[in-house]
């Protein structure tokens, strides 16, 4: 399907493409409403820029938007950021363009370099801070490594206050709407799009996002998803998202083979419930892994739910225990329930993954076999460990 260009101001338009069809990222994440690859093209009186590419799989749709506008002769390519879903296209747009020069940062140079197979005559170098005339307008370069890899900037146009955002404030999203308008749902999809992407790199954000206090901006154009027309909404959310402040919640993926794992979870999250905490269970066996990443932005404590495969945890507990590691959540407590028939070492197998969380470990409850009276008592005890933990941090 295409998508004609789209004006966001006098001479700015969207040239990027939506892919509907998407349903995973990196062969990783899941994307139950597609992306959108963005791509911005700005018209100065006297040269004009194109802010990245697309993804390789929609390159026609932007090679098609340049045509529809018009655009014989490109002067620069402003490459905000190397992945392969904004700079993919290069190699087709530098064929088409061949006068265009590759405007970015030093590491983005190299990395582009190396990932798109591109000769260094085609790049101009910029620094933090610089500016790029193109006549009328004016670009403003913002280095801001790690949103998402260490070479990734933002792109701020002087006159019109609009942030070219890169990564960073986006949503993983094939709307139709050129605009943010349903910001509810579009609340949901940002979260998730955070917590898979933005989530480990939550204390650069906190640095950039004090940097940008500086700068009015009027719109905020990121690489996937709407256009924020409102930047409010989506600076607001992230502020909340990487502050230090944990919700009273916990998140509770599991697994459980032939029901004791089961059955000790629904135990826990009914003494939870008793004891005023919220409980986001994951079952490991359905659950899709944004919506566990989601449930990581915020809660407070983080208890595993398995039981003991051979010596150790089960495989999917691994993955999550794995994740969530990666993830980096602002997670303050863990602790692990489950099950075992004749011994491991489940529990030191999970403490020894978590080396990234800066956590306090509450005892585990692991049940030998079926969980009997003792262990219900046991995992009534957790969950007032976990309330009264809760409420001496403040988080109740
Ligand atoms: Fe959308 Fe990190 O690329």
């Amino acid at each position: 399907m295409s998508m004609a260009a789209r004006v966001i101001r006098k001479n700015i338009y969207a040239v990027g493409a939506p892919d509907w069809d998407r349903r995973l990222f990196d062969e990783l994440i899941p994307l139950p409403d597609g992306t959108t690859y963005n791509s911005y093209l700005i018209k100065g009186s006297e040269k004009n820029a194109l802010i990245d590419t697309v993804d390789p799989v929609k390159k026609n749709i932007l090679i098609e938007n340049l045509n529809q506008l018009g655009i014989a002769h490109l002067d620069y390519i402003i490459t905000n950021h190397t992945e392969q879903d904004h700079s993919g296209a290069l190699n087709d747009i530098i064929g088409i363009y061949p006068m265009a020069k590759i405007v970015t940062n030093a590491k983005c140079i190299d990395l582009t370099m190396n990932h798109l197979l591109i000769a260094k005559d085609k790049f101009i170098e910029i620094k933090d801070g610089d500016r790029l005339s193109l006549g009328d307008q004016n670009l403003e370069f913002i280095i801001a490594p790690w949103v998402h890899w260490p070479e990734t900037m933002l792109t701020y146009l002087v006159e019109d206050k609009i942030l070219f955002s890169c990564d960073l404030f986006g949503a993983h999203l094939a709307g139709s709407d050129l605009f943010a308008s349903d910001e509810r749902q579009l609340y949901f999809t940002a979260k998730r799009y955070y917590a898979e992407i933005m989530m480990p790199f939550r204390k650069n954000i906190q640095n950039h996002m004090k940097r940008l206090e500086s700068y009015r901006i009027d719109v905020i154009a990121p690489s996937h998803g709407p256009v924020h027309q409102r930047p409010a909404f989506i600076l607001d959310a992230y502020r909340d998202w990487i502050s230090d402040d944990v919700k009273n919640e916990v998140v509770l993926p599991y697994v459980s083979m032939h029901g004791s794992v089961e059955k000790m979870v629904g135990h826990f999250i009914e003494v939870l419930m008793q004891n005023g905490i919220s409980v986001k269970p994951h079952n490991l066996s359905k659950t899709d892994i944004g919506e566990l990443a989601m449930s990581l932005v915020d809660a407070a404590t983080l208890v595993i739910g398995t039981p003991t495969v051979l010596t150790g945890p089960h495989p999917l507990a691994v993955y999550a225990v794995y994740l969530a590691n990666a993830l980096r959540p602002k997670t303050r407590f863990v602790s692990i329930i489950g099950s075992y028939g004749w011994g491991g070492k489940m529990p030191e197998t999970i403490a020894a993954m978590i080396g990234n969380l800066k956590v306090e470990i509450i005892a585990p409850v692991i049940a030998r076999g079926q969980p009997r009276s003792d262990d219900f008592k046991a995992i009534e005890a957790l969950a007032g460990s976990i309330a009264a933990k809760h409420k001496a941090a403040g988080i109740i």
